[in-house]
């Protein structure tokens, strides 16, 4: 570590408990996994927690040891508040499409459970987040522990599973997740105070929150949802990541690994 980039252990409190476990995770998750001979091009994901990631990631390339590799790396967004991240940390902005092939992504998570499995899409950006991820040899997820569940996706996260969807399928994917997939609710998400009607996604989608309890085996819900007609993506990762970092408010930090 270069050294003016902050140590873990010495770093001043946030103010806030949830916020000083999602650096924890997301700084550990950086300077544990983050290669500079290796990792060229790294995918950032989308939510609060990887807020942290792009900081770190911008503290070691602005710092004057490092700053000769800074031109040599490019972060791929996963939609329009990671792209602004990446600009915001003064990284170098590139696309999926001019960089298919990804060394290492980072992202956070709705819920994870014991074999790494996730549940993904709370902020709406899945399907660029599973196009990124699922491009990369290397995913790591940053959360704060609430988001670990103790057996099922399904236990901590009640929202129900996001779905991607073409605007015009809503009726019809609806109908089929409660027909045939026996979904225990099914919403399409609203926008709320911040917009009246459905929320659009950064690909001019709807999501569909997709209750189904607790879910023991994600992988063939995933290819049931995945089979509708109407249906972008899901957001169950499945044998996408390849560890996850827990933080605590104390800023420690548990690592869970396949
Ligand atoms: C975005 O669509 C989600 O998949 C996020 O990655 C997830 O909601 C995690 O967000 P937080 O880091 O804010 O908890």
């Amino acid at each position: 570590m270069a050294a003016s980039v902050p140590k873990i252990d010495g770093l001043k409190s946030l103010g806030n408990p949830l916020e000083d476990a999602k650096r924890a995770a997301a700084y550990r998750a950086v300077d544990e996994n983050l290669k500079f001979d290796d990792h060229k091009i790294i995918g950032i994901g989308s939510g609060s927690t990887v807020v942290y990631v792009a900081e770190r990631i911008g503290q070691y390339l602005h710092d004057t040891n490092f700053c000769e590799v800074t031109s040599k790396f490019i972060c791929i967004p996963t939609g329009f508040q990671s792209r602004n991240l990446i600009l915001d940390n003064k990284l170098q902005l590139g696309s999926i499409e001019q960089y298919p092939r990804i060394d290492i992504a980072f992202d956070g998570a709705d819920e994870v459970d014991e074999n790494l499995q996730l549940i993904k899409g709370g902020g709406a950006c899945l399907f660029q987040e599973k196009l990124v991820s699922t491009s990369a040899k290397t995913f790591i997820i940053v959360a704060d522990s609430r988001k670990k569940s103790p057996k099922h996706l399904g236990r901590n996260w009640k929202q129900g599973v996001p779905i991607e969807i073409v605007p015009s399928s809503y009726v019809r994917v609806k109908n089929d997740l409660l027909e045939q997939l026996h979904a225990k609710k099914v919403d399409i998400r609203q926008g709320g105070s911040a917009k009246a009607g459905p929320v659009v996604t950064d690909n001019n989608n709807f999501i569909i929150d997709a209750d189904f309890g607790e879910i023991s085996d994600p992988r063939k819900l995933h290819r049931e949802i995945k089979l509708l007609v109407g249906v972008v993506e899901t957001g169950l990762f499945i044998d996408n990541a390849s560890k996850a970092y827990f933080g605590n408010s104390d800023g420690s930090v548990e690592v869970m690994e396949k």
